[in-house]
């Protein structure tokens, strides 16, 4: 029986998950899938092992609300090397579950509900931050992304107008989703230089791809332009770092007094984090950058993460660039899981009953259709990105992502020209769904 006079509150949007509709047109479309960001490769042997290790050694019990001893002291060791200072892994170093509800309780410790707060983020960008918004009652506010010559960048006199006495936290993802981009050194110092105008701004530094940088790319880590350390909070990602998604263990670094608060809500919402898993990533950690793996003396595990991704990406521009029968062209991508293809010259082939419904299955009688994402650009037409996808899902059975649904639901900047692929697959996969792509194989 239903309670029909319970108020629910809708602190976030019940409009699905991006992922959710495409993973539903997947199964029943028999796609392969270039949609979420989950590698297809596995963990490493040796983390796998330690994981083992940590269960039969007793590692078993709740541990410290921060972060289990052994970790926090090497995730300090680690990365106070990357950012440049003696890092204190009791009062400075946070762990939790995943670096997704990291990020959602730091917005959640930051942001007075009660006070309009705003938070700026540049657009296009990971769709789960417009969740976290939401529900800590912040105000959004973004900058857009705009492609000069193939490359990703922001007009900085945009971004400082963009800011104001309300804004709380700028948040910056670096390695970006879903572009690619990197950021460069000048435009961090741009960033920077402006942010000296609002002293009381706080960053939140999405890094989990911060490994996964492309042709020798510099990854700049926010916290290391000038004493930016201070008001900066920057998020990693242990299921990102060794392929092991599934097991949800992030960490954060940040001064003290940030650090603190974000711990007040961890210690809300779940407590602590896996301690065995905690326990095998401390365990593992140095040996990601140790050479030897894989018999190979000249290669570490992360040199060798970054070259099969890179090969994926390589193989996917060119067979996308110079062997489709699809007029679509790939972008550049600096770094991370995704590359961005842009969809500008096909719009005109796509069917009408894409571009002009969102009922475009052929259902047999009594069957019922996926759920779908109901969603429409400013002027009310179906995205063409979204069409696109769900045309190459039946007709071609391979899933992608549409750049569209990564802009909040009204913003003004939002595009659909573009989809993104995922280029973590491994080779195997990603051959499969190019060939598929190309109307040359449906297997
Ligand atoms: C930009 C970005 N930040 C954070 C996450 C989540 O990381 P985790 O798996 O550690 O929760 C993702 C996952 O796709 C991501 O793309």
């Amino acid at each position: 029986m239903e309670l029909h006079k319970v108020t629910l509150p809708h602190r976030v949007d019940d409009s699905m998950a991006v992922w959710e509709e495409f993973k539903e047109v997947s199964i029943k479309y028999k796609c392969v899938s270039l949609g979420e960001g989950a590698p297809g490769m596995n963990p490493p042997q040796f983390l796998v092992d330690a994981m083992i290790e940590s269960i039969q050694e007793g590692f078993n019990q709740y541990t410290r609300i921060m972060g289990n001893p052994l970790l926090v002291n090497k995730i300090a060791e680690i990365y106070g090397k990357k950012l440049n200072r003696q890092v204190n892994p009791l009062t400075e170093v946070i762990v939790g579950v995943g670096a997704y509800t990291l990020l959602g309780s730091i917005i959640l410790a930051l942001i007075d509900p009660s006070k309009n707060e705003e938070i700026v983020i540049f657009e296009p960008c990971w769709p789960c931050y417009y969740d976290h918004v939401q529900i800590s009652n912040a105000v959004y506010r973004s900058v857009p992304f705009k492609l000069v010559d193939g490359v990703w960048r922001f007009d900085p006199e945009e971004f400082r107008k963009t800011l104001n006495e309300k804004t709380k936290i700028l948040l910056l993802n670096n390695a970006q989703n879903p572009t690619g981009k990197l950021f460069s050194r000048e435009e961090y110092q741009q960033i920077s230089d402006i942010l000296k105008e609002f002293p009381n701004i706080i960053i939140l530094s999405d890094e989990v791809y911060e490994y996964l940088t492309f042709d020798d790319n510099e990854f700049i880590h926010f916290a290391t332009i000038d004493d930016n350390f201070n008001k900066t909070i920057s998020v990693f990602s242990g299921g990102k770092l060794f392929n092991a998604t599934g097991w949800k263990v992030g960490w954060a670094l940040g001064p003290s007094y940030l650090v603190k608060a974000i711990a007040t809500i961890i210690n809300a919402l779940v407590y602590s984090t896996n301690t065995p898993a905690q326990v095998a990533i401390s365990k593992s950690l140095d040996k990601l950058t140790q050479k030897g793996y894989l018999g190979n003396e000249d290669q570490t595990y992360l040199e060798y993460v970054r070259s099969e991704f890179q090969r994926v990406r390589d193989y996917m521009v060119k067979e996308i660039n110079e062997n489709m029968d699809l007029p679509i062209k790939a972008l550049t991508c600096e770094s991370g899981y995704f590359i961005m293809v842009d969809i500008t010259d096909v719009i005109p082939m796509i069917p009408k009953k894409y571009t002009e419904s969102h009922d475009f299955e052929d259902l047999q009688e009594g069957e019922s259709s996926c759920n779908l994402n109901r969603v429409y650009m400013p002027d009310g037409r179906i995205p063409n990105d979204l069409a696109f996808c769900r045309w190459m899902a039946v007709e071609r059975k391979v899933m992608m992502m549409p750049n569209s649904l990564f802009y909040y639901k009204d913003s003004l900047y939002k595009t659909d020209n573009y989809v993104r692929l995922a280029i973590c697959k491994g080779l195997d996969l990603s051959a499969k769904a190019i060939l598929r792509l190309q109307g040359k194989s449906d297997q």
